[in-house]
């Protein structure tokens, strides 16, 4: 059986992940490969509905409590589906894991980036991605983004100075050892070609 492996995808909104992650599951595919594409938060009955909470704008959250949410919603997701699927050799192609914790409520709300990372070890129960792919996207092309989709949801209408910080901690993050940094500014085509030459690697192992 194949081996399973846990492939990544991290950014700010609208980066581009759901359009790279639907690319690379048909490239896998093709390749016979069987692919799981799931979510964070979600990707079960339970994460699902702490999503919900989490992205109503009406909710009042203060940010100890979002964190927690988001790490009870990762325990469920990792137990009950991600770790099963690695297990059956599928790959798994998440989008959003605990980077997205350590860049919204570490860097964005201030939280301990300590206690983040403590919270983010124990709701994977140790599992850890075999490769975390980053988009860096330029402030320019965000804003152009923005215009054509505006946010809806409770973290998207977020005020701008948090939508700031979450992205400056991402173009931090993205250059950090064992990430692999993505430049999203470029064609759709173009970054699907880095990711599969990186996975394509991952693959040889
Ligand atoms: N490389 C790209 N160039 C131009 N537009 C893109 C690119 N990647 C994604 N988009 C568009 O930007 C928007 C956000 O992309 P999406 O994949 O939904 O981002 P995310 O899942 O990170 O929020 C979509 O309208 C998508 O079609
Ligand atoms: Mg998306």
């Amino acid at each position: 059986m194949k081996k399973g492996i846990f492939i990544v995808l991290e950014g700010p909104d609208r980066s581009g992940k759901s359009t790279q992650a639907a690319l690379l599951k048909e490239w896998l595919e093709a390749q016979g490969r069987e692919v799981l594409v799931t979510r964070e938060p979600g990707g079960t009955r339970l994460s699902e509905q702490i999503r919900e909470i989490l992205l109503d704008p009406e909710s009042r959250i203060e940010p100890l409590t979002e964190l927690f949410l988001y790490e009870t919603s990762r325990i469920k997701h990792t137990l009950e589906k991600i770790l099963p699927a690695l297990k059956a050799g599928k790959a798994v192609i998440c989008d959003r894991y605990t980077l997205s914790t350590v860049a919204y409520q570490g860097y964005g709300r201030g939280l301990d980036l300590k206690t983040v990372a403590t919270l983010n070890r124990i709701a994977t129960l140790d599992l850890k991605p075999d490769v975390t792919i980053v988009f860096d996207i330029p402030d320019r092309i965000f804003a152009q983004r923005e215009k054509t989709r505006p946010g809806r949801d409770r973290i998207e209408r977020a005020p701008d100075a948090f939508r700031r910080r979450v992205n400056r901690a991402y173009k931090l993050l993205a250059r950090k050892p064992g990430m692999t940094r993505v430049d999203g500014g470029r064609s759709i085509e173009a970054i699907q070609a880095d990711i599969r030459a990186r996975v394509r690697r991952l693959l040889k192992k």
